[in-house]
């Protein structure tokens, strides 16, 4: 065929391979306020951003991931799914795609965990819903694997459920209240008060701009352990994003995107005292300043992503980019995890 003859086509008509049984998709998430302190149970709230993951998966002969073998070093997280789903069932052949950049702080690796989840129990139980409950509590359990034990439970859940989530030590007045999680961590007992709220609209966009420099979550989580460790008054640092956070979903809840604004920046110079920022993401944020509401690093930092809350996002996304920063445009709250393509009819 030549390429006009397949533009078009599914790519198992292209590739001769077995047809899609199922896909499912689930967005990548951006942290407005918290990070970091929601880890010692401080309030914070993240949004569900357009950029989404997908992965769709076909019957095959042996389990493969992209044409790689599934490995339970390399893929941990999809053995364990597979493991208590379909371990009797029949092989399959998974295929990723998708628009978030991975290891920069937009919760890949929660929506992976989410939309492979969701695609499995659909292949084990056709006849269920998605368990969002059941999901988003393994895919915590999941990054708190890959951060050492410590993890909010905010990735995860924001990605299953969609929308804006906020986690708090208590239930809030705000919003639908969803469930509560707990984790054991090498600091002690820690429990989250998981919502949903719907924020009113307005014509406001984020920008996310990518440094381009990994830096991993675990490390980061672990150096500000560290720091609390050795000076525990550090822990009024933490605190003072909470009262930040706080002052932030209240101002979302209002509609009062100035003071959404507004709250984000002073959240950032709080995590630049902790230590997590860096000279990239310090110099894309100060490239959208003059067109944006507020900024700050979102996710761990280090490395990784910015977020700029804007009413002109052409403009503030062309300033990160002359800054040296790659950009991705969404707005507030986007569809959870969801199946794109079911089949009643599973091997
Ligand atoms: C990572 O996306 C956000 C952190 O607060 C870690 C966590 O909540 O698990 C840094």
């Amino acid at each position: 065929m030549c390429k006009k003859e397949y533009e078009g086509l599914p790519r198992e008509d292209i590739m001769g391979e077995n047809p899609v049984l199922v896909a499912a998709s689930a967005p990548g998430k951006c942290i407005l306020f918290g990070e970091h302190a929601v880890v010692y149970g401080q309030p914070a709230v993240a949004v569900a951003i357009e950029q989404r993951l997908t992965v769709s998966m076909s019957s095959a002969l042996t389990w493969s991931v992209d044409g790689s073998a599934l490995d339970e070093q390399k893929h941990p997280h999809i053995t364990l799914l597979r493991d208590t789903w379909l371990k009797h069932g029949q092989p399959m052949a998974l295929h990723v795609s998708g628009d978030i950049p991975s290891a920069s702080g937009l919760g890949s690796s929660a929506a992976l965990s989410a939309a492979v989840g969701a695609a499995m129990h659909h292949l084990a139980h056709p006849e269920k819903g998605i368990d969002r409950d059941g999901l988003s509590a393994f895919a915590h359990r999941a990054e708190a694997h890959a951060q050492q034990g410590r993890a909010s439970p905010m990735d995860a859940s924001t990605s299953v459920e969609g929308g804006v989530v906020v986690l708090s030590d208590r239930r809030e007045a705000h919003g639908r209240w969803l469930y509560t999680r707990r984790l054991s961590t090498p600091e002690g007992e820690r429990r989250w008060e998981v919502h949903g709220i719907a924020p009113p609209e307005d014509d406001v966009y984020l920008v996310l701009g990518n440094t381009g420099v990994h830096a991993p979550t675990a490390r980061q989580v672990a150096m500000v352990a560290e720091a609390l460790k050795s000076k525990p008054s550090r822990m009024q640092e933490i605190q003072a994003i909470g009262t930040v956070a706080r002052r932030g979903l209240a101002a979302l809840v209002d509609g009062d995107y100035e003071a959404v604004g507004h709250a984000m920046s002073e959240n950032q110079i709080l995590l630049r005292n902790l230590g997590v920022s860096s000279p990239e993401l310090e110099s894309l944020i100060r490239a959208a300043a003059p067109t944006a509401l507020g900024a700050k690093l979102t996710g761990a930092g280090g490395g990784g992503c910015m977020v700029a809350l804007t009413r002109h996002p052409k403009q503030t996304s062309e300033a990160i980019e002359l800054a040296g920063g790659r950009t991705l445009v969404s707005k507030i709250g986007n569809t959870g995890v969801r199946l794109d393509k079911r089949t009643d009819s599973i091997p």
